[in-house]
């Protein structure tokens, strides 16, 4: 867990990154034809398939690899007294200020000590608003009548569903502690500033976890997850020297918290929190048997009915902003010979076949990416598109495939290394005599022929051995 302090380096910006991901329909800007919605973002084709893919890493992470965790999907309308019992409802807030003059509203806690002091708009020099206090929680009606008795909240944390069904999981799983419920799901927040891109967003989603243990356990378990969050990260194939743990301090700890790290990731604007790991204590089961009248102790069977109040550990990480990160890490641009990636066919600049060429690629993890492998026949006629079809066809029941047949040859590597997808299969005009095609790798370039009977089992053999190599 080394803490490496050095500053952005890659090639990425979040102008290069917004436009991508627009471009080749990871992310749209939401209801885009009226002018945008501010803090909503929509995920087209290749963002759903990323972001499905990484959820389901860390599903699998969670669930499949321990068996001690257990899967929750909760309702995200929960019963109001949930955050009253939470203390959302009290301590959610964020510290706001207005400009008088420009209109523009700030979170007091991001602007320079000084412009606060003296009341002075950082964008304009005019007077600011006093500060208050600002309930993140959006609130909406359940029911025709608008009134107090029918006020109902977006979560704002999916955790609070699975403290809620805790009981539940114990009875009808017989679980025993130590052990986790796993939940993936949307979140809303009211967030005053939202800024680069999908960072910070009113809709997102988030994964969360809580591991229920003995109290006296939890310093112990919280380091174990911890560790375990860390090297997740590791096995993402992420570029570890961008990855850093930040300690709460004592004004930084949430009003549930005994002790709270960020994972932090280097983005292109900056170190930013990727992840929380906390300790909640006892905090959320104590609020909710006050609140409920519900007896939530825990009874240890094994140990002459010892009961207790659980303590949790939550690893607490964004789904959305894991995608941000995904992409930012994937994201490279190199200068390479066009000659290397012409597939046979004579170039012309900016083609693929020209002497030297820019290209854009995202190098994620083959296991991440939206498209597996694309097929492509070198010429659409001579019946090679038909070919190619045909592998397609075969690959796609165990692969996540694409099929192009549009222009230059190395044109159409651009297309897909820009995608972020890791194979290429190439059909021509030897395949017809021999059966083979070129298999194309998008982080070297390199080809090679491989017969189409061995192609499934040489892609998955890929797969599982990649390692990144810049
Ligand atoms: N249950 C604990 C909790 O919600 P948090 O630190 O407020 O803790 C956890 O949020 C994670 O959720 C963050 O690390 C971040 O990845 C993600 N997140 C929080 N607010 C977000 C927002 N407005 N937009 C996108 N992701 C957000």
């Amino acid at each position: 867990m080394t803490e490496q302090q050095s500053e952005y380096t890659g090639k990425a910006t979040m102008e290069k990154i917004t436009s991508l991901a627009k471009r080749r329909g990871f992310v749209f800007q939401s209801s885009e034809i009226y002018g945008g919605q501010n803090g909503a973002w929509d995920y087209g084709p290749l963002g759903i398939e990323l972001k499905n893919r990484i959820a389901s890493m860390w599903w699998k992470e969670m669930t499949q690899l321990h068996d001690d965790i257990v899967g929750l999907d909760a309702a995200i309308l929960m019963h109001p007294r949930t955050w009253e019992a939470s203390g959302h409802v009290e301590n959610f807030t964020d510290p706001l200020v207005d400009c008088k003059k420009c209109k523009t509203r700030f979170r007091a806690d991001q602007i320079p000590e000084e412009n606060l002091k003296a009341k002075k708009c950082p964008e304009c020099g005019g007077e600011l608003t006093d500060t208050r206090k600002f309930n993140l929680m959006f609130r909406t009606h359940i029911g025709p009548a608008e009134d107090s008795a029918s006020l109902i909240y977006l979560r704002p944390e999916t955790a609070q569903g699975i403290y809620v069904n805790y009981k539940n999981i114990i009875q009808s799983n017989r679980m025993k502690i130590p052990f986790g419920i796993a939940q993936i799901g949307k979140a809303f927040r009211n967030e005053i500033v939202t800024r680069n891109f999908i960072f910070r967003t009113c809709e997102f989603e988030q994964m969360e976890m809580q591991y229920f243990v003995k109290p006296g356990t939890d310093v112990e378990w919280f380091e174990e997850w911890r560790k375990r969050r860390w090297a997740y990260y590791e096995k993402l194939g992420v570029k570890m020297d961008r990855l850093r743990w930040h300690q709460h301090g004592p004004d930084e700890l949430a009003h549930y918290a005994k002790d709270a790290y960020d994972i932090e990731y280097l983005f292109p604007m900056g170190w930013r929190e990727l992840e929380g790991v906390h300790n909640r204590t006892d905090y959320d089961l104590t609020r909710h048997t006050q609140f409920s009248g519900k007896d939530l102790q825990y009874i240890d069977q094994d140990n002459n009915n010892e009961r207790y109040i659980p303590y949790i550990i939550e690893t607490s990480a964004g789904l959305t902003r894991n995608l941000l990160m995904i992409l930012c890490d994937a994201y490279d641009e190199e200068l390479v010979s066009g000659d290397k990636d012409s597939g046979g066919e004579a170039g012309t600049p900016g083609q693929g076949g020209a002497a030297v060429d820019w290209r854009t690629v995202l190098r994620f993890h083959p296991s991440l990416a939206p498209v597996t492998v694309a097929v492509m026949p070198l010429m659409k006629k001579d019946g090679l598109a038909e070919l190619a079809r045909d592998i397609r066809c075969e690959l796609k029941e165990d692969f996540a495939t694409d099929y192009d047949q549009a222009g230059a040859i190395g044109r159409r590597y651009r297309r897909q290394d820009e995608a972020g997808t890791p194979f290429c299969v190439t059909v021509d005009y030897q395949t017809k005599d021999d059966g083979t095609v070129t298999l194309r790798f998008r982080d070297s370039m390199e080809q090679v022929r491989v017969h189409t009977n061995e192609l499934a089992g040489r892609l998955r053999q890929e797969i599982k051995a990649y390692k990144r190599i810049t």
